[in-house]
C-alpha cells in the first residue's frame, strides 16, 4: 500500500485520522443478531455478537484469552461460549468458568461489551465501559414514532473509510450527478444554494427549492396539494461519528405565507468503522404520509438501497485511489463542500 500523505488542511479529518472510541455506533441490526455467534470487526476490534437465553444482544471480545481462538468459531452452549481449541467456557460476561483441565479459573475473562437494543439497531460502546451513558445515543426523533412508517435497509460493507462516507452524506451536491439514475433530482437542484450552522458538534445543512413539483418522482405518486404552494427542503445533519440523517421534505404553506407541517422522509444512516479503511453501514427510512402502502414502502426502499450501492461503490473508488495513486495529491474545495469541511474540522478535533 501507499504511504500515506496528507492530502488537505491540517485541522480537516482525513482518512488517516485515528478512529473515535468513545461513542456508541451502530454494532447491528437486530435481526443480524441471533442465537449463533457472528463475527465483525468494529474499529479494529474482532468482536463476537449473540443472544443469550432471554434474547438479550450479548457483544464480547471475540479473542479467547487462552491462545487467542476466535470464539464466533466454537460453540455457544447454554450460559455460555465455550472455545473449540482447549475447552474453556466464557459465560455471558465474558468471564471464565470453566476450565476442562483444572479446577480454577484464571479471573482474567475477555471484554464484554456494553450493548442497548433501540428500535431496528443494536448499539455498542466502544470507549472504557466505566464511561458508557445511554444518554450519549443519538436521539433520532423518528425512532419510535407512531406517525413514521419505516423502511429498514439492509447492512452494508463498506470499502472505504467512515470519513469519506460522512463526506458523502454531508454533500448534497453530489445527489444529482452519482445517483443521476436513481434518485433523478432536476437540474435546478444544483443551483439552489447550500445553507450551512454548526451547533457545538454537530452540523446541519439544507438547500431548498420553491417548487415541489420539480421533485415529485421522489415523492409518493399519490400526494397532491391542489393549487397550495409547497417548498421543497433537502438537507441534513451530522450528529455524532456514527450517525448522520438526511431528509426530503415538503412544506405547504398557508394562505399567510406561514410554514405548516412537513411531509416528507428522513433517511437515518449509521457509520461503524470496521478499520481505518473500510466501515459498516446500515439504514433506514421513516416517513410520514401514505402509513399503509407497503407497495410504495418496498419501491422506496429499494430505490434508496440502490441509490446508497452508487456510493458503496463510489466511495470504494475513492479508498483505492487513495490507496494506490501517488500523484501529488493536495485536494481542492468547492463551495458546496461546505458541510462536509465542518464535519471534518469536528472530527479532526474529537480525534486531537
Ligand atoms: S485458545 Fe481458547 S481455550 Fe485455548
Ligand atoms: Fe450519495
Amino acid at each position: 500500500m501507499a504511504e500515506k500523505k496528507p492530502y488537505c488542511a491540517d485541522d480537516l479529518a482525513d482518512i488517516n485520522t485515528p478512529l473515535l472510541f468513545d461513542y456508541w455506533y451502530v454494532a447491528a441490526l437486530g435481526g443480524e443478531i441471533t442465537h449463533d455467534l457472528k463475527e465483525r470487526t468494529i474499529l479494529n476490534r474482532s468482536l463476537v455478537m449473540y443472544r443469550d437465553e432471554n434474547g438479550n444482544a450479548v457483544i464480547l471480545q471475540n479473542r479467547c484469552a487462552h491462545r487467542s481462538f476466535p470464539l464466533d468459531q466454537s460453540n455457544l452452549e447454554e450460559g455460555g461460549i465455550r472455545c473449540r481449541y482447549h475447552g474453556i467456557k466464557y459465560n455471558h460476561d465474558g468471564e471464565i468458568i470453566d476450565v476442562p483441565c483444572q479446577d480454577k479459573c484464571p479471573r482474567s475473562g475477555i471484554k464484554k461489551y456494553i450493548t442497548r437494543e433501540i428500535g431496528p439497531l443494536v448499539w455498542v460502546w466502544m470507549g472504557e465501559n466505566a464511561d458508557a451513558d445511554e444518554a450519549d445515543i443519538p436521539e433520532l426523533p423518528v425512532h419510535n414514532m407512531d406517525k413514521w412508517t419505516h423502511v429498514v435497509g439492509k447492512y452494508n460493507h463498506m470499502e472505504g473509510s467512515y470519513i469519506l462516507m460522512h463526506e458523502n452524506l454531508c454533500d448534497l451536491s453530489h445527489l444529482p450527478f452519482l445517483h443521476a439514475d436513481t434518485f433523478k433530482f432536476p437540474p435546478e437542484y444544483t443551483a439552489a444554494p447550500i445553507k450551512v450552522e454548526q451547533d457545538g458538534n454537530k452540523v446541519t445543512f439544507y438547500r431548498q427549492m420553491e417548487d415541489w413539483n420539480l421533485l415529485r418522482p421522489f415523492f409518493h405518486p399519490g400526494l397532491d396539494f391542489g393549487n397550495q404552494k409547497v417548498i421543497y427542503k433537502s438537507g441534513g445533519e451530522y450528529l455524532t461519528p456514527a450517525t448522520n440523517k438526511g431528509y426530503g421534505l415538503l412544506i405547504p404553506l398557508d394562505e399567510n405565507g406561514d410554514e405548516c407541517a412537513p411531509v416528507g422522509h428522513y433517511v437515518n444512516h449509521y457509520l461503524t468503522p470496521e478499520t481505518e479503511e473500510s466501515c459498516h453501514y446500515f439504514w433506514f427510512i421513516a416517513r410520514n404520509y401514505e402509513l399503509d402502502d407497503e407497495d410504495y414502502s418496498k419501491k422506496q426502499g429499494e430505490m434508496v438501497q440502490n441509490g446508497f450501492e452508487e456510493d458503496l461503490v463510489a466511495v470504494k473508488l475513492l479508498q483505492e485511489m487513495f490507496d494506490r495513486d501517488q500523484h501529488d495529491y493536495r485536494e481542492i474545495g468547492i463551495k458546496a463542500d461546505k458541510p462536509g469541511v465542518v464535519m471534518r474540522k469536528i472530527i479532526k478535533e474529537l480525534a486531537g
